[in-house]
């Protein structure tokens, strides 16, 4: 068991353990919403135990590789050029690198107060030399382009010449993940390497097929405490790499401590010419890292002054890993982002699984930022926005009206989701038919439904999200069909959220027809749709309706489907994951976890036993319970009621637990819903689910996946578990309600929140809700808590008594 202390703001590793370096890595990458870099040691290159990658938000590029007969194309985020790179020999010894050296003490530690990675390593190298490397680093959080990395070296018992080699690695290539090992993965061409003045260097590369341009611009330093010390420097040059070589005087017991600032360029950047002269310009003007580091830990402080969620329980693994999950929230997606026109990732910028790809997991991820950086999820939409022409596209090829949006979408949003996939246990490749998930058009109308309620943002959504609402109604009006026996609607050859299901294992094409949440949440759209119309003013109406040839009978038949949208029940009020899934067989459940303990990857798992999961009532993820966790009850009986159906709250709990024992929680997402929706009928059961999300990624719990990217709708789910389920928040109305639950486990948590531009501060606690109007746009804000309304002026404090 590797050695790790967890501590309210750091996560610290104290031995070193090669098996789980891969997943260090991951756990400690920086990042800063434009740039992100895994926690790899500046010293090692990729191999078994090390894995080097910096990610530029939105850096994407496509390869082709024949496969099986298949052509199969990707669009990858690329691993762009490593500016880690920093080593030292003795002259005449071997480079220092951790696999070969004897160590004596370890420690990692990453510090999310900070947003510094720290690493402490004394060692004795061949020759019985005995140093200490202490080291930091930063990707700046405030000045987005600058990156940096201090040493301190120490020798114990040795004085003499040092070598020290830092340079930027322009060699490498997209390995991150096995699984996509036969596949091309050359994206970069070097297109030139030199030396800017005395002390720096650059590489600048340029992705192959979407051209990107990359300028990394180092620059090295070496200091006695803060005192430079000359140093002879030679040029080291490869055809993909640039540095240099210094030599020092290293005295016993005589710390040098080095600096290695990068600046790091892109041709998608703003207000830049060219990337090679603004990386250069960039290296030469940049401050020392003691005050670089000061800017960017000042940045961290505010953030976190509005981000954080504190615990006074003294649970200081739980108090941790929210802020663990927050940490990696806020270097994927951070005010740097704002404009970028990048969405965001289901893994992170941290690993190259999904390849970077946008999905669904944004309806998971906003609402922890909406409510704190709201113009961050502005930004998010407007990438969804600026796709909608490919979108309509998507859709017209397939037939349908309006815009389609993709299940996997990348540069410029065009369908990026695989055709094949290998199965790693059958070591066969695979059809992948998971784009049929058509619900991210649901999921996206909703991200743009909440934006707008949390902000009141008009100008949105009479510019954009209204457009976006209209167009993803008219899609699932067209894809709904009329069956006349049923005098119902019906959505058929779709697949739900839980990727166990493609298809009925007696068809030959992959669909499924009348997927429950699929059809309910095209009801709630199509209804919002309506409305939101009205909410126009007359001109941008008339507008919007005339630039989109909007007719009145759209709008009437788009009442219609609603009214009567077929939605599947079996089993005395079990609301049917989609049609004819009574018919499937039970699964073995308990012999399978048995046989192989983690069953999570059931899919696989028969597949490779030449099965199919299709068989079975047997869920990757929640499905139909995805309607409990976005929908109040209140809410699911005014939809049922409006499509001809009555729906009795009561029947729920009975849909929970038939639904809890057919799922495998193969997807991290799973936990997170369950959690949520036993959070009032089960509390033990909700808060052993909840634990379980917060481990997904700091334990792995997947066996194996953190290390090709953070699970990052699992992290802002579970932070968005305390944030709105257990304060019971809802918006509605135009007021923020409240209706509070704490699990046992939680007895005081506080948290900020921002609400219709008002900041508001949050403490609950088992027998009082006390809710502080902090500032704000207008003088008063309206809280509701149970089933009052209350009017808090600004600087006052109302404590609500549970
Ligand atoms: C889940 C999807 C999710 C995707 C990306 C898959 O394993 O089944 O629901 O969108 O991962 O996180």
């Amino acid at each position: 068991m590797a050695k790790r202390e967890i501590k309210e703001w750091e996560l610290v590793y104290t031995d070193w353990d090669p098996e789980q370096q891969p997943l260090r890595e991951a756990l400690c990458t920086l990042g800063n919403g434009q740039i992100a870099t895994r926690g790899a040691f500046e010293e090692a290159g990729a191999g078994a135990s090390h894995y080097p990658g910096t990610y530029l938000a939105g850096g994407y590029n496509r390869l082709e590789t024949p496969v099986e007969g298949h052509v199969l194309g990707n669009e990858d985020l690329v691993n762009f050029p490593n500016w880690l790179p920093l080593t030292f020999r003795p002259v005449g010894g071997d480079w220092f690198h951790i696999d070969d050296v004897r160590i004596d003490e370890f420690s990692q530690r990453l510090d999310v107060y900070r947003g510094v990675l720290h690493r402490h390593v004394r060692f004795a190298d061949a020759e019985e030399r005995r140093f200490t490397l202490a080291t930091r680093r930063f990707v700046h959080m405030r000045s987005p382009h600058l990156t940096g990395i201090e040493w301190t070296l120490t020798s114990h018992d040795w004085t003499g010449e040092i070598e020290l080699r830092s340079s930027i690695d322009g060699g490498v290539v997209n390995a991150n993940v096995d699984r996509y090992s036969d596949l091309n993965n050359e994206h970069l061409e070097v297109l030139e390497c030199g030396f800017e003045g005395d002390d720096a260097f650059y590489l600048t590369v340029r992705t192959n097929q979407s051209r990107i341009r990359m300028t990394q611009a180092a620059r090295t330093r070496v200091f006695d405490g803060q005192d430079p010390i000359a140093v002879d420097r030679t040029r080291d040059r490869t055809d993909a790499s640039a540095g240099q070589i210094l030599t020092v005087a290293c005295r016993r017991n005589k710390p040098l401590r080095v600096e290695k600032i990068a600046a790091i360029h892109t041709s998608k950047d703003f207000a830049i010419s060219e990337s090679r002269k603004q990386a250069c310009k960039g290296i030469r003007r940049a401050a020392t890292f003691t005050s670089l580091l000061e800017d960017h830990m000042e940045e961290w402080e505010q953030l976190w002054s509005h981000a954080d969620i504190v615990l006074s329980d003294g649970d200081v693994e739980t108090q941790f890993m929210l802020r663990l999950h927050i940490f990696h929230l806020l270097q994927t997606a951070s005010p740097n982002t704002i404009d970028r026109d990048v969405g965001v990732p289901a893994r992170g910028w941290h690993g190259e699984a999904y390849r970077g790809h946008v999905f669904w997991d944004e309806l998971f991820i906003f609402p922890f930022l909406t409510l704190r950086l709201p113009e961050l999820t502005r930004s998010l939409l407007m990438y969804r926005y600026r796709r909608m022409p490919e979108a309509r596209v998507l859709a017209a090829e397939e037939g349908f009206d309006g815009a389609m949006y993709p299940w996997q979408s990348g540069s410029d949003g065009s369908e990026e989701s695989q055709v094949l996939h290998l199965n790693p246990r059958s070591g066969r490749w695979v059809e992948d038919e998971t784009n049929i998930q058509r619900h991210v058009n649901v999921a996206i109308a909703y991200n743009v439904w909440q934006y707008y309620q949390a902000t009141g943002d008009m100008e949105f959504l009479s510019h954009y999200g209204a457009e976006m609402l209209l167009e993803l109604a008219r899609f699932w009006a067209s894809i709904a069909t009329y069956d006349a026996d049923r005098d119902r609607y019906e959505i058929r050859g779709v697949m739900g959220p839980d990727e166990f299901h493609t298809g009925y294992p007696w068809a030959d094409e992959p669909g499924l027809n009348n997927n429950a949440y699929t059809n309910v949440m095209a009801v709630w759209l199509l209804r919002t749709a309506c409305s939101v119309i009205d909410l126009l003013d007359e001109t941008r109406r008339e507008h919007l309706r005339a630039g989109i040839d909007l007719a009145d009978e759209e709008l009437v038949r788009w009442r219609q489907i609603s009214s009567k949208m077929f939605v599947p029940f079996h089993a005395d009020d079990i609301i049917s994951q989609f049609e004819g899934y009574e018919k499937l067989e039970e699964f073995d459940w308990d012999g399978y976890r048995e046989e192989y303990g983690d069953i999570q990857r059931l899919d696989r798992i028969l597949e490779a036993e030449d099965d199919d999961v299709n068989r079975y009532k047997a869920s990757k993820q929640a499905d139909v319970l995805m309607l409990f966790y976005l929908f109040s009850s209140e809410q699911l009986v005014s939809l049922f009621d409006h499509m001809g159906y009555v729906f009795d709250p009561a029947v729920i709990p009975k849909n929970i637990e038939y639904y809890i024992r057919r799922t495998s929680h193969g997807s991290t997402l799973s936990r997170v819903v369950h959690s949520w929706v036993l959070a009032r009928a089960d509390r033990g059961g909700a808060w052993q689910l909840f634990r379980d999300a917060l481990r997904s990624d700091v334990d792995d719990i997947q066996g194996g996946t953190t290390h090709e990217g953070i699970h990052l709708g699992a992290m802002a789910g579970t932070v968005d578990l305390i944030q709105r389920v257990h304060t019971g928040l809802e918006m509605r109305d135009e007021v923020l309600w409240f209706n509070p639950l704490l699990p046992y486990e939680l007895s005081d948590v506080r948290l900020r929140l921002r609400y219709r531009g008002h900041w508001l501060s949050v403490r609950l606690t088992d027998d009082k809700l006390s809710v502080t109007f902090d500032r704000g746009p207008s003088p008063a804000a309206e809280i509701g808590f149970r089933d009052t309304v209350v009017e808090l002026h600004q600087g006052e404090t109302h404590d609500f008594t549970l």
